[in-house]
């Protein structure tokens, strides 16, 4: 199984702390950059690393009180790998067993230098999760291709959707996401700014739209997925939006449409939403961007249960003879009703709230989302927390409660019909 020749072996480290990798005098830590993947080969597994640190060593502190004349190459020769060293550490991701134990000793080691073709891993293994580590002087190899395609699987397997999301720094192999699995978990893509973020979530985007993985609602609170993007660099360049990508499988909803057609979207549909649309639970969750205290609240749900859903609209018309009169009627906090009333007129500031609405366009998203369409919400100017954290969860709790319905109905009937979509 060892294509390369082996770059270090492992001279110490734990599970929790990674693996501490010596390297051979003849490897340059200059060749070995964080992030590559490497591979420990243990006496029964082999373990799938990522280098996470790469460090200098000296085996005797003379050496760093005398070093040799930088123009002596032949004592700094002579050092390295004895006197001087390079160490880098590993942390184990996963392992490979094989399902059958005598596989990691009879494959034969392919010649170095000669690339072999990657055909699909012949041995059955099992990937699991990392529990132990290798054992000392283990050896650390590059990762090979046939390493990658076992973590990451090829596109082509018709057993999985897969999707090539890039290839590694420094090989030119696909790894590939299983984006059946990707959809049924909660991810992240973190990273410092201007390090591809956005352009992975876009490609990401994309993969589960073509493969039909599931259906995507994108709160795009910087305008990015829906219609084209700038590129970085010193040339203008632009790159395709899902829209224009899919455009018979995603539709465009804006909350500031006057900023949407500034950008050349075409087709963008409006989204308004209605006073009544805003429960006394949506305020609770931006209970501190509008700095509401616990008894306006309180007082919010006796507003609601004396004018129903229209109590916004009520309440922002009431003035202070008609707030003491409901007060002393209905048990209502008058100074408590007031604050609340004084906080909610920032909610007219929010171009996309209205008193009435013409339509229900949360339901319309919910319809769409039905028949499998993808729906990208801009919000332009209407970027600010507040109106972001409204907007989102207005539908969001709105579609969560659609879903558990279907959800409830679909464990009922067993009928694969009334199954939601991802
Ligand atoms: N896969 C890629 N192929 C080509 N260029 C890329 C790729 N990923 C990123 N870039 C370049 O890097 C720039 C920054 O990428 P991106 O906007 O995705 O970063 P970000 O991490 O989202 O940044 P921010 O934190 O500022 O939002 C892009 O404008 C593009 O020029
Ligand atoms: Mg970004």
């Amino acid at each position: 199984m060892g294509e390369l020749q082996p770059l270090g072996i492992v001279v110490q480290g734990s599970l929790s702390e990674g693996l501490e990798v010596r390297l051979h005098g003849s490897v340059s830590v200059e060749e070995l950059r964080v992030g590559k993947f490497l591979v420990v080969q243990g006496r029964r597994s082999r373990f799938f690393c990522l280098l996470t640190d790469v460090i200098l060593g000296t085996a005797s502190p003379r050496i760093m009180a005398n070093p040799p004349d930088p123009s002596d190459t032949f004592f700094t020769e002579v050092l390295a790998g004895t006197g001087t060293y390079g160490t880098v550490h590993l942390t184990p991701m996963l392992m490979f067993v094989p399902d059958n134990p005598l596989d990691l000793l009879t494959e034969a080691p392919a010649r170095k230098g000669k690339r072999k073709k990657v055909e699909e891993p012949s041995t059955a293994y099992s990937l699991l999760p990392v529990k132990t580590v290798p054992q000392h002087f283990s050896q650390v190899f590059d990762s090979s291709e046939r390493d990658f395609r076992i973590v990451f699987g090829w596109e082509d397997d018709p057993h999985r959707r897969n999707f090539v999301i890039g290839r590694p720094i420094d090989m030119e192999v696909p790894v590939c996401l299983d984006l059946d699995r990707l959809v049924e978990r909660s991810n992240g893509i973190f990273g410092k700014s201007g390090t591809g973020k956005s352009f992975l979530a876009r490609l990401l985007l994309s993969g589960i739209i073509r493969k039909r993985a599931a259906v995507n609602l994108i709160f795009d609170m910087h305008s990015e997925y829906g219609w084209e993007a700038a590129t970085e660099g010193k040339q203008f360049h632009t790159v395709k939006g899902l829209r224009q990508l899919f455009p018979s499988q995603v539709q465009i909803y804006t909350l500031d449409p006057d900023s949407t057609k500034r950008r050349g979207v075409r087709d963008a549909q409006e989204l308004y939403i209605s006073y009544d649309q805003i429960d006394v639970e949506d305020l609770m969750l931006i209970r501190e961007e509008l700095n509401l205290s616990e008894a306006s609240l309180e007082n919010a749900i006796i507003l609601r249960n004396e004018f129903g859903k229209n109590w916004i609209t009520h309440l922002l018309g009431m003035n202070n003879g008609e707030i003491q009169e409901f007060c002393e009627q209905k048990m209502g906090n008058k100074s408590s009703i007031m604050a609340l009333q004084r906080k909610l007129t920032r909610l007219e500031d929010l171009k996309y709230l209205q008193a009435t609405c013409p339509e229900n366009y949360i339901e319309r998203i919910l319809r769409a989302i039905a028949a499998e369409q993808h729906i990208v919400i801009e919000f332009g100017s209407q970027s600010n927390l507040l109106s972001y954290m409204l907007a989102t969860n207005i539908i969001t709790r709105r579609i969560h409660h659609a879903y558990v319905r279907q959800a409830e109905k679909f464990m009922q009937t067993k009928n694969v019909g009334d199954r939601r979509p991802n």
